[in-house]
């Protein structure tokens, strides 16, 4: 099989695969924050945030959520639906943090009532900037006002569903981000969901996501094995670590 490189964005590459309708993901050892101006490569990333993207994917799917996870062949790469993506990160947050904090005027680690979601346009150049319905629907036409609520009210049944799922694991979900795209005039869950995309706070508030990195915390894999632990358990570290 020749497999023909699609697309490389900062930590993972994309493949086109023997069939037309899927495509190999490559996750990398890269590390990058603020829009890639800080980067890094850690040994063993790829691995951690693969194995992690693939079985929190069969959470979502176990729970009903349309994604596009089709198999994963450790320790790198996952097989995926061919989806067209949507340039919007679509974050969900139980807890405030991290640029919520910038915008309303409350101190990181408050509960939120329930769970709420935010649109931002999936742009480095404009440092991904928060935007609304009316930028998203009428202005730019990304999506339609159907899809929009699609959008918001699985990101919110996926909070309480990774909410309880990391409590079962002494972790503690505090935000996430995700990315969907279209695949047959249906929208499907895309991309990734690991450490680089989650804040996840052990029980006594210790840091494991990818904010140990943006912030200079420390040791960032160790966070990252730890949720890898919590998730999956032992199997393949010891291949990859050992
Ligand atoms: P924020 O608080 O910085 O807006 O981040 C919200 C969530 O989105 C957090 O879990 C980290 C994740 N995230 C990404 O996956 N990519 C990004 O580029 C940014 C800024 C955040
Ligand atoms: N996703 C962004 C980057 O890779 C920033 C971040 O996650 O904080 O640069």
């Amino acid at each position: 099989m020749i497999m023909k490189l699609l697309t490389e964005g900062k930590t993972k590459k994309v493949f086109s695969t023997s069939k037309d309708d899927e495509v190999l993901l490559f996750f990398k050892d890269d590390i990058t924050a603020f829009d890639g101006v800080k980067h890094d490569v850690l040994k063993g990333k790829g691995f951690l945030n693969a194995s992690i993207s693939a079985a929190l994917f069969q959470v979502l799917e176990s729970n009903g959520f349309k994604t596009h996870f089709v198999d994963f062949i450790p320790p790198n790469i996952i097989i995926a639906k061919k989806l067209q993506m949507i340039p919007l990160e679509v974050v969900g947050r139980n807890i405030v943090a991290g640029s919520l904090t910038k915008r309303i005027p409350l101190e990181p680690g408050i509960k939120l009532n329930s769970p709420i979601c935010e649109f931002f346009l999936k742009d480095d150049n404009l440092h991904d900037p928060l935007i609304n319905d009316e930028h998203i629907c009428n202005v730019l036409q990304i999506v339609n006002h159907e899809e929009i609520e699609y959008m918001r009210q699985t990101v919110k049944k996926i909070c309480k569903i990774l909410d309880k799922y990391f409590n079962d694991r002494k972790i503690t979900l505090v935000d996430f981000k995700i990315e969907y795209g279209r695949l047959d005039d249906q929208i499907y869950v895309g991309d990734e969901l690991n450490g680089d995309s989650m804040r996840l706070w052990d029980a006594d508030g210790k840091i494991l996501d990818k904010d140990r990195y943006r912030k200079d915390l420390g040791d960032v894999i160790e966070g990252y094995i730890e949720m890898y632990r919590r998730i999956i358990g032992e199997e393949g570290l010891d291949e990859i670590f050992g």
